[in-house]
């Protein structure tokens, strides 16, 4: 059988009928989701950043940019969900359109995303909780908060290393088994988690707006120093590269289609509507942001939100930054976690990944082998892992699986022209070309060595397809 055979449609959208996991989201559960994987890390710690070493406040128009980028992406991504309402996402779409293959890359890519994603995310979880149980009074064994290749700057200032980072285990098992227990339960939790962390992001924003003052955004776009990314057209560029981070997580939606009511109605909601508020809450914020500090104070300064609350009377604002963050980045690796055990559920119902992964448990009705053993695989990466090492591959992988979406789009409407769309990307072909053009100009802008990981982890799942997979799956055992 060819590397290139592709799963039929028709057996995708019957697997969509069969009741296995629990249709119990509806369009603000979805909404809510993507939410809660999107606002994170990014937002409040890559703002600073690009604004003080690439564009300036006119990193408001970066994140705009990168809005743009995803929104393509995100079109592409409803069409598909809606197409196919199963759990998998990108790696069900790929296996419809482009094969077998070019499904596992993405799945294994999607790992990168998911997996390593929710490792990244719960060590800066670590980060924050420690910092904030050192504001009151309780200070954790260095030896115990970061892996040995971490280093950590103690109160003196002296710099050691660690030996195992137990906070963002902790975080890791505590959300694997909210996970296990139920969907329901889960989305729950998330929906808490997004109601505090918007709030902080909206209050900052209505707080920080009186005391602007109009001369830190003049001028809007600092002149280029001379340099490609410093600055001017291109330091905007680079900027909407960087902070592509924060906006990584609406596709966590379209994982968890076949739990959705009415996917068919309510995926487009979860996927655009997600991405749309978190635009206009990141631009605002950005506005708020190089409006209350000159962005130049910006530059190397760890805590950059602190330092624009700075500017207002709000101090008590601060603590709730920092309370806020934690909450957000609980959700990030809750949606993660999920996102990560509905992909694997899918390539093992197709025989490419063990079955254990997609045994589902008769009350509960969730993948919980699956999230175990995710749970102690993410767990050894947040105990161990540098976060430095991993950061960066979140991205890569992320952009490798919105290219192929937007290829899906374009190779489906050719194969199966008259199957129903109760969606449709709008101007196709311009839409998923440009789609496909941002996200790899975004990839190059990552650099070589984030090629040469994404390299060294295909290579990896290539062993493993080529020594297991391709010799289980299902669609090969039928033809
Ligand atoms: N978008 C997520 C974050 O900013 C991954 O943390």
């Amino acid at each position: 059988m060819s590397l290139f055979a592709t799963k039929p449609l028709g057996d995708l959208q019957r697997e969509a009928e069969t009741p296995t996991l629990r249709r119990a989201l509806g369009p603000w559960s979805l909404i809510s989701l993507g939410i809660g994987a999107i606002i994170g890390a990014g937002l409040f710690s890559l703002t600073g950043i690009a604004a003080a070493e690439y564009a300036g406040p006119a990193v408001v128009l970066s994140f705009v940019f990168a809005a743009i980028g995803c929104a393509f992406a995100g079109l592409c991504y409803s069409e598909f969900a809606t197409m196919i309402p199963v759990a998998g996402s990108a790696y069900t779409y790929a296996y419809a359109t482009m094969g077998e293959f070019l499904a596992w890359t993405i799945g294994w890519s999607l790992v990168l995303e998911y997996a390593i994603g929710a490792a990244t995310v719960s060590i800066s979880w670590s980060s924050y909780m420690v910092s904030l149980l050192h504001d009151w009074g309780l200070d954790l064994p260095y030896q115990l908060i970061a892996s040995p290749w971490q280093p950590v700057m103690l109160p003196s200032g002296v710099l050691v290393h660690g030996m195992v980072n137990l906070p963002a285990v902790f975080i890791v098992v505590l959300i694997s088994i909210l996970l296990m227990t139920g969907i329901r339960e889960s989305a729950r939790a998330t929906a808490v988690m997004v109601i505090i962390k918007v709030s902080v992001v909206v209050i900052f924003i209505l707080a920080g707006w009186a005391f602007m003052r109009p001369e830190n955004h003049v001028p809007f776009i600092p002149p280029n120093t001379g340099r490609f990314g410093e600055f001017g057209w291109s330091g905007i560029l680079r900027a909407a590269g960087i902070i592509f981070f924060a906006y990584i997580g609406f596709d966590a939606v379209s994982t968890a289609a076949q739990e959705a009511r009415n996917p068919q109605r309510n995926m487009p909601i979860g996927i655009i509507g997600s991405l749309a508020i978190c635009t206009v809450l990141y631009v605002l914020f950005a506005y708020v942001m190089t409006g209350l500090e000159h962005y130049t104070r910006f530059r190397g300064n760890a805590a950059p939100v602190a330092l624009a609350i700075a500017a207002t009377p709000y101090e008590w604002l601060k603590g709730s930054i920092k309370l806020a963050t934690i909450a957000g980045l609980t959700s990030v690796i809750l949606v993660m976690l999920l996102g990560q055990s509905r992909v694997f559920f899918s390539m093992a119902r197709d025989g490419l990944l063990p079955k254990v992964f997609c045994d589902i448990h008769p009350r509960w009705r969730t993948p919980w082998k699956s999230n175990l053993i995710l749970m102690v695989f993410v767990s050894l990466f947040s105990a161990f892992a540098p976060i430095s090492l991993v950061g960066q591959m979140t991205s890569i992988g992320t952009l490798l699986a919105f290219v192929i979406v937007c290829a899906g789009v374009l190779v489906m409407r050719r194969t199966n022209p008259n199957a129903p769309r109760p969606f449709r990307t709008p101007l196709v072909p311009l839409v998923p070309a440009l789609g496909i053009l941002t996200c790899l100009a975004m990839m190059f802008g990552l650099g070589w060595p984030n090629w040469a990981r994404l390299i060294g982890w295909l290579a990896i799942g290539y062993a493993i397809y080529f020594g297991y997979s391709r010799h289980h799956s299902l669609l090969r055992a039928r033809s």
